[in-house]
């Protein structure tokens, strides 16, 4: 079980009152004067997340009321979990199946902890709920746990984390579905038509790898996950600068958020076929790393001139995206921290996607919604393909102009995509940058619960 939850009811327990914001005035209505009393003289406002204590005549703490959003609110449990005196609660309130499941997985994301590297341990969240009825416990489990996945491989540092763990990594979540995985190491990378990924991991001792893993039946609907697993970003021999480099460890959040689908559609067993790739370096400054003007040769066969060393993950996506979009996958989906630009256009708390499809960004967009995790579609505006264009190889890593980089960078990726059916690109920062209910300072998957709201509707288990 999830730590913050239990399956048996206590008789102690405390009572929860989950009232949506909108119908807080007749609820109020129908308590006892001492708890309107209680309420007002607390000032309580009714806003999606606001909850109180409730008193017993005796003053101990009888119940919580929780003010909920209009949608299922994740958040507005979490922050309860994190936030309540030690004890057990159940749900007093009848929700339904959907918003009861919702209500354990928000408390279980409000638990988390990223506690494994210090000697001092903060004390573990002790409020415990009781699971409410209806909750799918298997999928809420399910789900916790992808969250934390992904959590956790991007707040692990570089130096615990590098490639090689990163591998196993995905080695250990395939073992655990019975899924097969290949991991194709350092010069390996060259006899397996990787060269892109070798040239990038062939700056830094810590030798580059390819994760491939496949699960599912052959004969469900194809569907590819590629992430970027720069386990370090320094930027190459075009180094950054302290600001910019403080964070890199973080520069693996698109492998770790296909990671945690990943555990998430075999866990539910999804109608697919899945395959997850994973090419993963460290961009490292040394005398073997590759240089801005070098033309590194792919598995598609283009040069790509070298702009800029730091524009490095779209070079080891360009061999990755080759290998996925030559089984003509239904859906191949990306997940990268690509671009600072991006995070200057949507801000840290929104993730940029993009899609040569309509109709597929239609369906993402509802997805994201419904599942409170934010994304926004840019354009693949074709006019910028030209800014791309070398004069020596066959395409730019970088845009001379720097402007709409998260544009140029997702152009430069459709270049590698040909063959899949669709094609959902997702631009992402893959971490908290300030503390919000449920999500701590620290690494996030971001595009997790949309990507798998989007599966699930169109791939659902049988
Ligand atoms: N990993 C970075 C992108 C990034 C930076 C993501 C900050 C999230 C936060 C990527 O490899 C990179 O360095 N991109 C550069 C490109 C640069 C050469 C113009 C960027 O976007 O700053
Ligand atoms: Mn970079
Ligand atoms: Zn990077």
């Amino acid at each position: 079980m999830i730590s913050g939850l239990k399956k048996r009811r206590s008789k102690a327990a405390r009572s929860i009152h989950a009232v949506r914001a909108a119908e807080y005035g007749p609820w109020l209505e129908a308590q006892e004067p001492v708890w309107r009393r209680w309420l007002a003289d607390h000032d309580f406002a009714a806003k999606p997340g606001a909850w109180q204590t409730l008193p017993s005549e005796n003053g101990a703490i009888e119940s919580v009321l929780l003010c909920l959003g209009d949608e299922d609110d994740l958040w507005a449990w979490a922050d309860l979990a994190a936030s309540l005196p030690a004890h057990d609660y159940a749900v007093a309130t009848k929700l339904d199946d959907a918003a009861a499941t919702t209500a354990a997985i928000g408390w279980a994301l409000g638990t988390y902890r990223f506690d494994g590297f210090r000697a001092q341990k903060k004390e573990a969240a002790s409020a415990q709920l009781v699971l409410p009825t209806g909750a799918d416990l298997d999928f809420m489990t399910a789900a916790a746990e992808a969250e934390f996945l992904g959590r956790d491989l991007i707040n692990r540092p570089a130096n615990d984390l590098g490639p090689t763990e990163l591998a196993t990594a995905a080695r250990n979540l395939a073992r655990r579905h019975k899924a097969e995985c290949k991991v194709i190491v350092g010069d390996a990378l060259l006899k397996a038509n990787f060269p892109a990924v070798h040239t990038v991991g062939a700056g830094s001792p810590r030798t580059p790898a390819l994760v491939d893993i496949r699960w599912g039946r052959p004969r469900d609907p194809k569907v590819t996950l590629v992430g970027k697993g720069v386990t370090f970003d320094t930027g190459g021999l075009t180094v950054k600068t302290e600001a910019w480099m403080r964070n890199m460890k973080k520069d693996m959040g698109g492998a770790a958020t296909v990671l945690a689908l990943a555990h998430l559609i075999m866990a539910t067993g999804l109608r697919v076929r899945l395959r997850v790739l994973i090419p993963t370096v460290e961009n490292s400054t040394s005398g073997s790393a590759y240089r801005p003007g070098d033309i590194v040769p792919t598995r598609k066969g283009l040069g790509i001139e070298v702009a800029n060393c730091d524009a490095e993950g779209r070079v080891i996506l360009a061999d990755a995206l080759t290998a996925a979009a030559e089984e003509k996958p239904e859906l191949l989906i990306d997940v990268a921290t690509l671009t600072g630009a991006a995070r200057a256009a949507l801000g840290p708390e929104i993730a940029a996607f993009f899609s040569s499809s309509d109709s597929l960004a239609r369906e993402l967009d509802e997805a994201s919604h419904k599942s409170q995790d934010p994304l926004w579609r840019l354009p693949l505006w074709a006019g910028y393909r030209r800014r791309i264009e070398s004069t020596v190889g066959d395409i730019l890593n970088l845009a001379p102009n720097d402007t709409a980089g998260a544009i140029t960078a997702a152009l430069f990726l459709q270049e590698f995509v040909e063959g899949a059916e669709g094609w959902l690109h997702l631009d992402i920062f893959g971490w908290n940058d300030t503390a919000r209910p449920g999500r701590p300072v620290g690494g996030e998957a971001a595009g997790l619960r949309a990507l798998y709201r989007l599966l699930a509707t169109r791939y659902p288990a049988a």
